[in-house]
């Protein structure tokens, strides 16, 4: 489906990365399982494509670098939301292109905790930060699309009893519950914008089932490119 101006549009991303390499994003509220899956999906992908294959990266801060940015983003207390926006979005650009952009270049199959998705979700559908804004600034840095991109998508209670079972309180972004819910429903949207792309993943589920259901649709998308040798 199309949905001509919108985040997935052709406009706001580069479509002209290289064949070989296939870019997956984890998306989904604090306390959704991403970081646990994604290692899981890393450990079992990197059994049948070895190590050398893959790169596994995070926004915010995940270029050499980026830990300032990042302290300032989850450790802060950032007044405006446009402060906030332009700063994840500045991370973004770095990241793009020292990580992500020669990645590809080089054929890797990146997986990557958290993208654009997530600057839709909390600061556009969350925040109510216009759309078109970072839309015009995603085009401007000319940010590759991600080929997949896996949506955990749970409950917020039960987001916010993993955070809490976890780290014992939750933090500036967790903390809020009403907040979660309307990142939780912006993820839905983005979800229904772009569904051959954003693919829901009931996060209640067992870790084991996702992870290996992660991986098939991985390599029948790393097949479908010719990109499995
Ligand atoms: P992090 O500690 O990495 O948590 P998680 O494991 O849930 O990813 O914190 C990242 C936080 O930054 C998280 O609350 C989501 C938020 N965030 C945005 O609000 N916008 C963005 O564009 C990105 C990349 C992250």
């Amino acid at each position: 489906m199309t949905v001509s101006g919108h985040w997935g549009s052709s406009t706001s991303f580069d479509e002209r990365h290289p064949s070989l390499g296939l870019f997956i994003t984890f998306e989904g509220i604090d306390g959704s399982g991403k970081s646990t899956l994604a290692g899981s999906v890393f450990r079992k992908l990197a059994e049948r494509l070895g190590t050398d294959r893959m790169v596994m990266t995070h926004e915010p801060g995940g270029w050499d670098g980026g830990e300032v940015l990042r302290e300032t983003l989850i450790g802060g207390d950032l007044k405006s939301v446009l402060t906030e926006t332009l700063l994840f979005l500045a991370d973004r650009a770095e990241h793009v292109e020292r990580v992500i952009r020669p990645g590809l270049g080089a054929g890797k199959v990146i997986l990557c905790e958290r993208y654009s998705d997530s600057t839709l979700a909390y600061q556009v559908f969350g925040k109510s930060f216009p759309r078109g804004v970072v839309e015009e600034i995603s085009a401007g840095g000319r940010f590759p699309r991600p080929d997949l991109t896996f949506w955990l998508d749970v409950p917020v209670r039960v987001a916010l009893g993993r955070i809490v079972a976890r780290k014992g309180k939750p933090d500036r972004f967790e903390k809020d519950g009403p907040l979660l819910e309307r990142i939780r429903l912006g993820y839905g949207t983005l979800c229904h914008e772009e569904p051959e792309r954003v693919k829901r993943m009931d996060g209640t589920n067992d870790p084991g089932d996702l992870a290996d259901t992660m991986v098939s649709s991985i390599m029948a998308l790393l097949m479908k490119k010719g990109g499995w040798r």
